[in-house]
């Protein structure tokens, strides 16, 4: 097959900034996609919904003229958060789900839940509103190995949800691990999850073996290349509970490249046709519709898009840096060749 049509996609999970850098992260998170739930762990985090609608406009004033793409925003869940803003987001219409972030888990989530006991009133008020409840899925503890901290999440956090509040819909967000799979795939129907590219490109051999590459480093981390394997399982299979999340999370180059470097990959570049070449290198083009352009949605009770794009083989290089803010970027899979194109 060398060109592969499909409904256009969406995101499902992507990191777009705040201010200046909204120049260089709107357009290519509106690359050949739909709409983008915007993960809101900007410095201070987006918890409220004014402050949610303030960030829509921005994102907004930055989308290209003449290009349609909506952002899907999201609340950051804290120990404070009110079950007054929960009925609130439900209600506004712009917002999509609400984010829960361990305290000091990843980028910007030192404003975190300390503690899920701590915002059982608001799991049961989204659970009676019906909004998403979009899980960073790991532990914080320190004596937990940093490779083992999502399947410790699911053993001891996220059984007991999905026991406790049997209707609250949830994504298990970029899951890394075949533990991660074997819970999503076995349970009920409101859990779902939304797998990265780098997940499913690479493993940590990748990004550790002949020297560190900082571009690869992502939280949660790259794991060995069985769990890898088990991510390409699930998200080729057709399987309705695995839907694209980018991931997408800028950061400069020089924030990468540090003695003490941040944890994001920008994949937004090159992201459908990643994810097209794992879909083709498994033998499963004819999964990649559901996974990019339908799981999700129906998952979110939205429409499909009503537009298709179309993605060809033909092998094009991914650039090495851009242009970011008063800086520079490099994408994910910079300088490699990729075999599809999408063309807008
Ligand atoms: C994300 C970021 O930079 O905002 N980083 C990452 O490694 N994925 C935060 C996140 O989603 O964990
Ligand atoms: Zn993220």
């Amino acid at each position: 097959m060398d060109q592969i049509s499909i409904i256009q996609p969406d995101d499902w999970h992507l990191h777009l900034r705040d201010n200046e850098a909204l120049a260089t992260t709107v357009p290519a998170a509106a690359r050949g996609f739909g709409r983008g739930i915007v993960m809101p762990n900007l410095s201070p985090p987006v918890t409220t919904v004014a402050a949610a609608k303030a960030y829509r406009e921005r994102i907004l004033a930055n989308l290209p003229v003449g290009v349609s793409w909506e952002p899907l925003m999201v609340l950051y869940l804290t120990d404070n958060t009110s079950v007054d803003e929960i009925r609130r987001a439900a209600e506004c219409g712009f917002i999509h789900g609400c984010k829960y972030y361990p305290a000091g888990a990843t980028t910007n989530s030192d404003s975190g839940v300390t503690d899920l006991a701590n915002i059982n009133p608001v799991l049961e008020t989204m659970q009676e509103v019906g909004m998403v409840l979009q899980l960073h899925g790991e532990v914080t503890d320190c004596a937990i190995d940093i490779f083992d901290r999502e399947a410790v999440f699911i053993e001891r956090h996220l059984q007991r949800i999905v026991d406790d509040f049997p209707q609250l819909k949830m994504v298990f967000e970029h899951i890394t691990t075949s533990q991660g799979v074997q819970f999503v795939t076995s349970a009920p129907e409101n859990v779902a999850a939304t797998i990265t590219p780098q997940h499913l490109l690479y493993n940590r051999n990748d990004m550790l073996v002949g020297g560190i590459k900082p571009h690869l480093f992502c939280l949660p981390v790259l794991k060995r290349n069985t769990h890898q394997q088990s991510l390409i399982e699930a998200a080729t299979s057709g399987n309705k509970k695995f839907f694209l999340g980018t991931d997408s999370a800028p950061h400069s180059k020089n924030d990468k490249e540090s003695s003490c470097g941040c944890a994001g990959c920008f994949s937004h570049p090159a992201a459908i046709e990643l994810y097209t070449e794992v879909f083709d290198q498994a033998g499963a083009l004819d999964k990649l519709e559901a996974f990019a352009s339908k799981n999700g949605a129906d998952f979110y009770q939205l429409p499909y898009n009503k537009t298709s794009i179309t993605i060809r083989r033909k092998a094009w290089n991914i650039p090495m840096s851009l242009p970011f803010t008063d800086s520079e970027i490099v994408p994910l899979g910079a300088g490699n060749t990729v075999n599809w194109k999408f063309e807008q």
